[in-house]
């Protein structure tokens, strides 16, 4: 994601700090931090936040959370939180590759991965988060009904992602190869980069993977 280097955004984010959750000496646990019972969501890479504005709009009664390492990302993020007014977001300032020093184990009943980098070059295959690295840490973070919803236009990464949910134990449901042209996609959020892939024509792929019981 292209986007300035802004040498004020720490700044910008600690004044809109009503947004953020920090990260304390001990992971938070989200249900304590939030004070609630309602449902949890998790948007990982989050990017500038449009999917999580408009779930966080339809879906009242559930609780989003938005992970992004790039401050000035973060913070368009936060300002477009912040503008729609919405009271069930917050955001944090992380690295994914250190998501289980952030929450508890146990405390998320969702996670979005919505057009994460591909990687293509098989010696960064690590870096991918779906790699069975990444997906042994979601899996701690996770509930268990817990799930995670995969969504990208990157053929060679969705099949990557489809082996490594399977290998990690994970039921995955509804495959869909041409998300938007399936039924249920009407009127579902869709994520900035979304929306730049399908003007161009480019089909997306969605799966749903649950908890190993
Ligand atoms: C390709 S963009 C997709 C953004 C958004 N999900 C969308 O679909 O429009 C990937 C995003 O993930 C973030 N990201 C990549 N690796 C990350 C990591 N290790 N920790 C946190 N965020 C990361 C990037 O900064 C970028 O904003």
């Amino acid at each position: 994601m292209r986007m300035r280097n802004n040498p004020r955004a720490v700044e910008q984010l600690e004044r809109r700090s009503k947004w953020l959750i920090s990260k304390g000496e001990e992971p938070n646990d989200l249900r304590k931090h939030l004070e609630t019972e309602r449902a949890i969501h998790l948007e990982l890479g989050t990017g500038k936040g449009r999917f999580l504005a408009q779930m966080a709009i339809a879906n009242p009664d559930i609780w989003y959370v938005g992970a992004e390492l790039r401050k000035e990302v973060l913070l368009s993020a936060v300002r477009k939180a912040e503008r729609m007014n919405l009271s069930n977001c917050r955001y944090i300032w992380a690295n994914i590759n250190q998501i289980e020093e952030w929450f508890v184990p146990g405390s998320v009943d969702g996670i979005y991965l919505n057009f994460s980098d591909p990687w293509p070059k098989h010696r960064h295959r690590k870096r991918r988060l779906t790699h069975p690295n990444f997906l042994k840490k979601y899996r701690e973070l996770l509930t268990p009904d817990g799930w995670i919803q995969f969504r990208t236009d990157n053929e060679k990464l969705f099949e990557f992602s489809l082996n490594a949910f399977l290998e990690e134990g994970f039921r995955v449901r509804n495959v869909r190869l041409d998300w938007h042209s399936h039924p249920d996609s009407e009127g579902v959020a869709r994520t900035e980069y979304e929306e730049k892939f399908a003007r161009k024509g480019q089909r997306i792929h969605q799966l749903t993977a649950f908890v190993p019981k």
